[in-house]
This record gives structure tokens, sequence and C-alpha cells, in this order.
């Protein structure tokens, strides 16, 4: 059996994400989705691939999406669910970040209409199953099967006209008929107007494009629910912070980044030695050895995070210089693409505009005002498809009255 070193603790687990000798290993076991796609890419391939993708992401874009964007998209989420009085927090949580998803992605919605959002929904939630195959408990075979199934639906009932469109735009900006600005602002265009450069083909396009569908959704889906549980045991416990999370935006994203730091995405990354070395806690690697840098502890280290490091508590003291979410957005060669954009920045710009909460606490916020509990007739589940500890389902009622829709 071959040997896997493993990285405990904040410092050597944040050496060992920026360690350029280490190579990501957590997504071959679904090729069909996840096959150089920017997360598995390593070396000058990431580097290029990861430059040009990047622009996309500055900060006025995480800014400019909370303002102009969402709040649009949330209401128009939430609407049916208010109607009905009740929701299912992770459905939910989908939901309203696939439209986040599929602009990031370059993914049109012509019709706009509910069952568009529905099969969205759908292929991204299966994108999701093959991105985290590594820890399923389902068939693997079958869910590579079924990845591949929805990646060809997806194809050619999304990608391929989406595609199209902005080939073509990018042919009139070739003949001066456009000008660049005119294009849109996504991860297709950019893979589009670079195909050449970066050798891409069309399935390698199509494959990057699905991976940042999940990308968007997957993770925020399942920090809203992880968050929204601490924060409901919380307010058992402090009722006098129920009324200060409905008013203190920094507060409540004080407690998203609490919850995020407890509930990394995954507990841990896996990533092998291109060459044989010695890690900074004085583990000697051999060439071709697998390492699972273990996230969780990193984020539970007493003395960054303080002796109740394991417990929620928005109003811990936390080291200065160590982000009150510790490694849950990974940091280095893999940084998260969306950690402004989900868990904000939290300070006001020099503008003086008010400051940027992210996706998550927006969320939170909305369901907060609108009175959102557990449903306590539908007790919440675990998702049994995943080693992962996250919510299958997360019953809520939702509105004044306990009777169903708002009153
Ligand atoms: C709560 C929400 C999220 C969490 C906890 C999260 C977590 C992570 C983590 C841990 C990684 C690095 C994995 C590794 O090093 O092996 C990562 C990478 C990535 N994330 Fe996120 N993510 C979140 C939301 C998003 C969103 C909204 C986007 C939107 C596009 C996104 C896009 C990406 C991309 C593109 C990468 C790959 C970066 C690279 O390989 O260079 N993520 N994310």
């Amino acid at each position: 059996m071959t040997h896997t070193a493993r990285v405990t603790g904040y410092h050597n687990a944040h050496a060992a994400l920026c360690d350029k000798r280490l190579v990501q290993s957590m997504y071959s076991e679904c090729n069909v989705l996840m096959e150089r796609v920017l997360l598995t890419l390593h070396g000058d391939a990431h580097t290029c691939r990861r430059a040009i993708e990047w622009k996309l992401f500055r900060r006025d874009f995480a800014r400019f999406y909370e303002r102009e964007i969402y709040p649009n998209t949330l209401a128009q989420t939430l609407a049916p669910y208010l109607s009905s009085g009740q929701m299912d927090l992770p459905e939910f949580g989908f939901r309203v970040n696939i439209n986040l998803s599929a602009d990031i992605a370059g993914i049109d919605r012509p019709e706009g209409s509910a069952a568009e959002t529905d099969a969205l929904v759908a292929y991204t939630r299966k994108f999701s199953e093959g991105a985290t195959l590594f820890h399923s408990t389902r068939d693997k075979d079958t869910v590579r099967r079924e990845v591949g199934e929805a990646l060809e639906s997806f194809k050619h009932a999304f990608f391929v006209p989406s595609r199209d469109r902005r080939e073509q735009m990018l042919q009139r900006v070739g003949k001066g008929e456009l000008s660049e600005d005119e294009l849109p602002r996504d991860i297709l265009t950019v893979l589009l107007a670079n195909r050449q450069e970066q050798n891409l083909d069309d399935d390698m396009i199509l494959r990057e494009v699905a991976f940042f569908m999940q990308a968007g959704s997957h993770s925020s889906a399942n920090a809203l629910t992880h968050t929204f549980h601490e924060l409901h045991q919380w307010c058992l416990s402090h009722p006098e912070d129920r009324e200060r999370l409905q008013n203190d935006e920094l507060f409540l994203q004080r407690c998203v980044h609490e919850s995020l730091r407890l509930h990394p995405a995954s507990p841990v990354a896996w990533r092998t030695a291109g060459e044989a070395f010695t890690l900074p806690d004085g583990t000697d690697l051999a060439e071709g050895e697998s390492v699972v840098i273990d996230l969780m502890s990193a984020n539970l280290e007493a003395p960054l995070f303080g002796d109740d490091a394991a417990i929620f508590n928005p109003k811990r003291e936390v080291a200065p210089r160590i982000p009150p979410f510790g490694l849950t957005f990974g940091i280095g060669i893999h940084t998260c693409f969306g950690r402004d954009i989900a868990g904000g920045l939290g300070t006001a710009s020099e503008s003086g505009q008010a400051p940027h909460i992210g996706t998550l606490s927006n969320l939170l916020k909305s369901l907060l005002a609108c009175n959102a509990r557990p449903n306590p007739a539908l007790a919440a589940q675990l998702d049994d498809g995943t080693e992962r500890p996250n919510w299958g389902t997360y019953p809520l009622l939702i509105g004044a009255t306990d009777g169903g829709g708002k009153s």
C-alpha cells in the first residue's frame, strides 16, 4: 500500500497549498468533467489559464454583482417560496446561485423561465456530483456515466447556442463592427477568444464552462445551509443577538465567516508530490507520493482561533493577519475565484460606499427578514450521497405565519 503524508495545522497547510511542487490530485476521479479544467491544471498551463480568466474577477466585479445584479435575482428566486411559505434551503441555495454561475460561465438563458432554471439546476447538481466524486458514497462508474450524459445534454441545450452567439460576436469584433467592450464578460467568451493561444478544443471549453457552473453554486449552497443552521443554534442560546443579525450587516458577515471556518467545502485537499522534497514540518516526500492537507485541523488551530475553536462563536478574536474563515477558500496556487463574491470584503470602499458583504450574507439577510425558520414538521437530513458533512435537505418555513404563505 502506498504511503500518504498528512499535513496538519494552519501554517503547514498554508505552505503546502502554496507549494508548486505539490500537484492537485483530488479531482481525477471524474475526468469526464474535470480533465484539464482550471482546478486540475498545473504549472504553466494553470498559470496561463488562470491569468486570462482571473481578469473577470477584479474586485469591482464582486461589488458590481452584489449591487446591480444580485438583488433582482434574489427577489425573483425568493418570490415563489414566499407564496408557498416553505422551501428546502440547499435547493434554494443552488437555485439562487445558478444565475451567478451562468453569468460567470457564459451560459445564456433566453427564456428566463422557471423550467429553464430547473434544467440548469439539475445539470449543475450532476456536475457537482462529478466534481466531488472522490467523496461520493455512490457507485462511481454510475456517477461517471450520469455526469457524461448530463454534459452531453447540457451541451446541446445550453452550451452550443451560447457558444455560437459569442463566436458570431467575436467575428464582428474581428471585422471592426463591434467593440471589445460590447462582448459578454464571461468565461466562455474569454476561452473562445483565446482558443488558439491556449490550445483549447470544443470539449475542453465545454468542460471548463460546466466546471464553472458547479463551482459557482455548489459550495455556496452548502455554506448557506450550514450558516443558517449555526445562526439558528446561536440564537437559541443568544436570543439577544437575533435582532442584531437583521440590523448589523458586518455582524452577520462575521457569522458567515465563522461558519465557513467550521465547514470548509472539503475538510481536506489532496495533492501529489511532483518531485522528492521535504515539507516544512520535516516530512520527507518521495516523487509521486500522496499528500492530504487537513484544512479542518488548520481552521481549528487553538493558538490562532482560540481554545473554543471547535465551536461557533462569531465574537471570537482571531490572530492578526489570519482570515476569519481560515483556509476554507484555499490559498496559493488554486485560491478560490469566488472568495470575495461569496464571502465579501467587509470594509467600506474608499468612496465611502457601504461594505461589500458578499452573496452569502445578502442571502441570509433576506431569509431572516422573511422570518425563515426550520420547519418543525420536517426534519433536516444530512446528504448520504457524500462523505462530506453536508445537509441534503433542510426544510424551512418562510413568511409571517406558520400556516404557509406571507400574511
Ligand atoms: C462558499 C463558497 C465557496 C467555497 C467555500 C469555495 C472553496 C474553494 C476552494 C477550497 C478552492 C481551492 C481548492 C483546492 O485548492 O484544491 C476553490 C477553487 C475555486 N473556486 Fe471556489 N469556493 C466557493 C465559491 C466559489 C464561487 C462563487 C466561484 C465562482 C466562480 C468559485 C470558483 C472557484 C474556481 C474557479 C476555483 C479554481 C481556482 C484554481 O484552480 O485556480 N468558487 N474554491
